[in-house]
């Protein structure tokens, strides 16, 4: 009996002091929103995350003072403010994640919202160039097809740009559409991998469903396909004019950033998430950006992997994708 609870407490301790020495600092840039304050609370639970500094221009005190009773190993701290506030909430971050920005009402495309957030997502770029230019930046804020080359030609013109540290978290496609696909197949989602390609919006959203190992006739591939390149839309009706998916997103997001955070600091292998980020896969058709798998490792976004072996209607898919993607970066590269 005292052998046995020895040996557990050796081990527990044992695994301890390995996540100890893996901890990290971890930014949340509209930590108040409605994206921000869930994607916080699960990034509290994270056992990678020693401190958690939740940065938005309202509200941050009240959310960072909730969030820090709660009895996980990091440290909260709120920061509000464009000068110092800023600065002390990305100084030494490991790991930034964006959610900052205004969401969609109905009627509007995600583009519409590019007028307000390329403004605030420049903004918050020039910042990160200059107080962690080192960090893993996961952009969360719409149209993440403008938004992350807009985050990317701030850094280059600071002359910090690491491609492989600049993803667009396209997460909430993957997980909507295995959960979409389960509910037709009737099957458990975690048994459930569906891979979606392209960019984050309408038809850039391009769902490689040959590749699940399900058969679909063409309707449900119609239905299926229509159902994860707009599915942001039925949340956007949904809420009826009080935002867009926000608790799905928070989910999404809190999966990517451990992602990240197992194979930066976790030395976890073959970590492999789908991501918007810099990649040949398309760039002689001048797309420059694009999401596809992507292992990550130590360094970030490490191997891109390309489409793999894809149905013509896929293809077709694809087709229509490129230019409109091609339309969206260079309107954020522009910017
Ligand atoms: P929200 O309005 O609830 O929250 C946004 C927060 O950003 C607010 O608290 C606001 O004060 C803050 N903010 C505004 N300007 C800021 C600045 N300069 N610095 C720091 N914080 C600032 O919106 P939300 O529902 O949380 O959505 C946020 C963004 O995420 C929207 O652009 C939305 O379209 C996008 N989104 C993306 C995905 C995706 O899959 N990538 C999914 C859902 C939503
Ligand atoms: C989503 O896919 O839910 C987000 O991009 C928010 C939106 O505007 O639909």
């Amino acid at each position: 009996m005292f052998a046995t609870t020895r040996a557990t407490a050796f081990a527990a301790k044992r695994a301890f002091s390995t996540s100890a020495a893996n901890l990290s600092k971890v930014a949340v840039l509209g930590a108040a929103g409605g994206i921000g304050q869930p994607l916080s609370l699960l990034l509290k639970e994270n056992p990678h995350v020693t401190h958690l500094a939740l940065y938005d221009i309202v509200n941050t005190p009240g959310v960072a003072a909730d969030l820090s009773h709660i009895n996980t190993n990091s440290k909260v701290t709120g920061h509000t403010g464009i000068g110092k506030g800023l600065e002390d909430a990305l100084k030494d971050a490991h790991v930034v994640v964006i959610p900052a920005g205004v969401p969609r009402k109905p009627g509007m495309t995600r583009d519409d919202l590019f007028n307000t957030n390329a403004s605030i997502v420049q903004g918050l770029a020039e910042a990160a160039a200059k107080h962690c230019p080192k960090a893993h930046i996961l952009i969360i804020s719409n149209p993440v097809n403008s938004t992350v080359p807009i985050f990317a030609e701030v850094m280059k013109k600071a002359g910090v740009f690491d491609p492989r540290r600049l993803y667009g978290v396209t997460t909430l496609d993957v997980v909507r559409a295995s959960r979409f696909v389960a509910e037709v197949k009737n099957k458990d989602p975690k048994d459930v991998k569906v891979t979606v390609v392209g960019g984050h919006s309408g038809v850039t959203i391009v769902p490689l469903l040959s590749q699940t190992g399900f058969d679909f006739t063409k309707e449900e591939l119609d239905a299926l396909t229509h159902r994860i390149q707009f599915g942001g839309d039925e949340v956007v009706k949904a809420k009826d004019g009080t935002g867009s998916a926000t608790l799905s997103m928070a989910f999404a997001g809190a999966r990517f950033a451990n992602s990240v955070l197992e194979a930066t600091v976790g030395g976890k292998k073959d970590v492999i998430e789908p991501t918007f980020v810099k990649s040949d896969v398309f760039a002689k058709e001048g797309v420059d950006y694009f999401s596809t798998l992507v292992e990550l490792g130590p360094e970030g976004a490490e191997k891109i992997h390309g489409l793999g072996q894809i149905s013509e209607y896929e293809q077709k898919l694809i087709d229509a994708a490129l230019p409109e993607l091609k339309k969206n970066i260079a309107k954020g590269a522009a910017f």
